[in-house]
């Protein structure tokens, strides 16, 4: 095989790239147009507002400081009493200029220019300049009710962040064949699975990949006990072998303790490498069992991927190893063939002294495959963060091989999204009373029928059919372990607890799912076609109720972006459950009455907005909505 490893250039003409795309959302507009001009194509919606504002301010500093061309605009939501947006860069701005004859006496001079000079937009309502130069804007209640408008009309997707990735791998999930997926493997599944799905509502094409430990000397072990558990190994069917871990444990007894045994295991090993077919077919056969374990838990959480295991690489390591050795990386180590990296005292291994290959080797294998056969600009890995040593080595070895440009700003890049750990009530690593470890299709099961119970309890075993009891047990469920999951900041370990993640107060998915349905119920009572209000009716954003709503459900943009770009998806839970609070205030304050009011209409549209943004959440969270209580 014939590998060329070419370091691959960033397609990105923007060198700083993802964590200031704003400008990627943004319309381009004459110098300072009139009020008239700027409202009609220009006042589209498109993209966040944060990014609008942020073109406005990039032309006025442009004008405020025309020696000072790359200053970045810094715009930020303040939702305080002086606006909605803030513009903080005339202190920094201060900073650089005075002394060099600049015009200005002071930051607050500064903070003036820049808003002299923001061009006329229908966005905005007001403008001032507070403190030290803070430039505050007010946006506009008519522009901010026509883009919820136009985002009703138009779909939700208009207000999908642009990354400027065009193809991304998420290395997700990834359990081991014959041992237990353990819940770290729950929370790698359960992240994975949200930051796919923002990559791929952001039009990024996302390679889910199920990088599967189905490769090693273990294999070697499980084969030959298989052949003497099964001298007909084509017998060993799942119901046959039954529990597969326990088939690892006994297995691995059987090699600490026979000398004989563990020699057959390593020829086994070899006789499997070298591809002898009845050895592939015991590994194959031993590899389905697990997957159809592995399966059983994905079905439940409705996660898709695509399994290429560490398998799939292993024609490909050899070659790779030879191109680094030919760069000159490859040293000899203690026996080993290792990578050193400046600053880190203990190297990568990527040759055993044994000469075989270990999981670096793999990993620098798929790598290489990902840049350079799938051309994924974005290779991210999910795993515990116990394994970030192993990330960051492996990520400095790609650097100085030239796979991946130095510095994390620019692409192809590779990032490491490490998690914390998931705690019993005790404090310690998970686990259920009596096993040791937590069977994870157990743990989802028992969360969907003790959601049952409570719907029962709550008398809708007369009401619903059981498949709408079976549904609705499986959304809140399932709903309620992901979302337990997903609210935390992923780096902090977090306790598991039913009685928790199902309570419907507080932030859990069944507080939300039930607001949801709440929501869809007030806009069914009203008895309205809602496709024909949003053509023919007005949203309009009278009450600061209605105006605090309008201004949430806008930044909903922002915040996706945020949470993609920083790979957290919590950032989009705590938007989420903001969401419904703020819905709650505007739709119990006697005020806002929504049926039977002279504003029914435009509130019966904010609702239906708040209803789609919600569900676009629950759809990036992979929590499946249900529609009444
Ligand atoms: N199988 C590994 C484990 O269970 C996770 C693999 C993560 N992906 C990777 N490319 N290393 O810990």
């Amino acid at each position: 095989m014939r590998l060329s490893i070419i370091p691959k250039s960033s397609g990105f003409t923007n060198s700083d790239d993802y964590p200031k795309m704003s400008h990627l959302f943004l319309f381009s507009f004459e110098l300072a147009p009139s009020l008239t001009t700027m409202t009609t194509e220009q006042d589209e919606c498109m993209g966040s507002v944060k990014g609008q504002l942020a073109k406005l301010f990039e032309v006025s500093l442009k004008i405020t400081v025309p020696n000072e061309p790359d200053v970045e605009p810094l715009v930020a939501a303040c939702n305080g009493k002086f606006g909605d947006y803030q513009c903080n860069n005339a202190m920094g701005l201060w900073s650089k200029i005075k002394g060099k004859g600049a015009q200005f006496r002071g930051p607050p001079a500064v903070g003036e220019a820049i808003k002299s000079n923001l061009p006329t937009s229908g966005m905005i309502e007001s403008c001032s300049v507070a403190g030290p130069g803070f430039v505050n804007i007010v946006l506009s209640k008519n522009w901010m009710a026509k883009s919820i408008q136009k985002m009703l009309v138009e779909g939700i997707d208009k207000w999908a962040p642009l990354p400027p990735v065009k193809t991304a791998v998420v290395d997700f999930s990834s359990p081991n064949i014959a041992k237990e997926m353990h819940v770290g493997h729950l929370r790698s599944t359960i992240i994975g699975d949200t930051l796919a799905r923002m990559l791929e509502f952001s039009k990024v094409k996302v390679l889910r990949r199920n990088h599967v430990g189905d490769w090693g000397t273990q294999f070697g072990m499980l084969i030959e006990f298989l052949f003497e558990m099964f001298p007909n190994f084509e017998d060993a069917t799942e119901t046959a072998i039954g529990d597969l871990q326990a088939f690892y444990k006994a297995s691995k007894q059987r090699f600490d303790a026979d000398p004989a045994f563990k020699e057959r295991a390593q020829k086994a090993v070899v006789r499997l490498q070298g591809g002898e077919d009845k050895y592939r077919r015991a590994w194959a056969q031993i590899c389905e069992i697990s997957r159809n374990e592995f399966h059983k838990v994905y079905q439940r959480l409705r996660v898709h991927l695509e399994e290429k295991g560490e398998s799939f690489y292993n024609p490909y390591i050899p070659g790779v190893i030879e191109a680094l050795t030919k760069q000159g990386l490859v040293e000899e180590s203690k026996g080993a063939r290792v990578i050193f990296i400046e600053g880190i005292n203990i190297p990568l291994i990527v040759v055993k002294s044994d000469g075989g290959f270990n999981y670096a080797s793999t990993d620098l294998a798929a790598l290489w495959y990902r840049l350079n056969e799938e051309k994924a600009d974005w290779i991210i890995y999910l795993t515990d963060v116990g394994q970030q040593q192993h990330f960051d080595l492996f990520f400095k070895a790609a650097k100085r091989a030239g796979w991946l440009p130095h510095g994390d700003s620019s692409y192809p890049k590779a990032t490491h999204v490490g998690f914390g750990l998931v705690l019993g009530e005790d404090g310690k690593r998970f686990r259920t009373r009596n096993t040791e470890v937590v069977r994870l299709v157990d743990l989802l099961d028992e969360a969907k029928s003790r959601s049952k119970d409570a719907l029962i309890e709550r008398g809708k075993g007369e009401e619903w059919t059981e498949e709408e009891i079976e549904s609705t047990a499986e959304a809140v469920g399932y709903g309620a372990v992901k979302y337990a999951d997903l609210k935390n900041n992923r780096l902090t370990n977090y306790t598991f607890n039913f009685d928790q993640m199902l309570n419907d107060k507080g932030n859990t998915a069944v507080y939300l799912l039930y607001a949801h349905a709440r929501i869809c119920s007030i806009i069914r009572r009203s008895g309205k076609d809602l496709e024909e209000l949003k053509n023919k009716g007005r949203l309009v954003l009278g009450h600061k109720d209605e105006r605090d709503l309008g201004l949430h459900l806008l930044q909903f943009a922002e915040v996706v972006e945020e949470a993609c770009t920083n790979l957290l998806p919590n950032v989009l839970c705590d938007y989420l459950y903001n969401l419904s609070e703020t819905f709650s205030k505007f739709y119990s304050n006697p005020e806002c009455k929504v049926i039977g009011s002279d504003m029914e209409t435009s509130r019966l549209l904010l609702c239906e907005a708040t209803a789609v943004v919600m569900r676009k959440c629950f759809s990036l969270l992979g929590i499946t909505p249900i529609y009444k209580i």
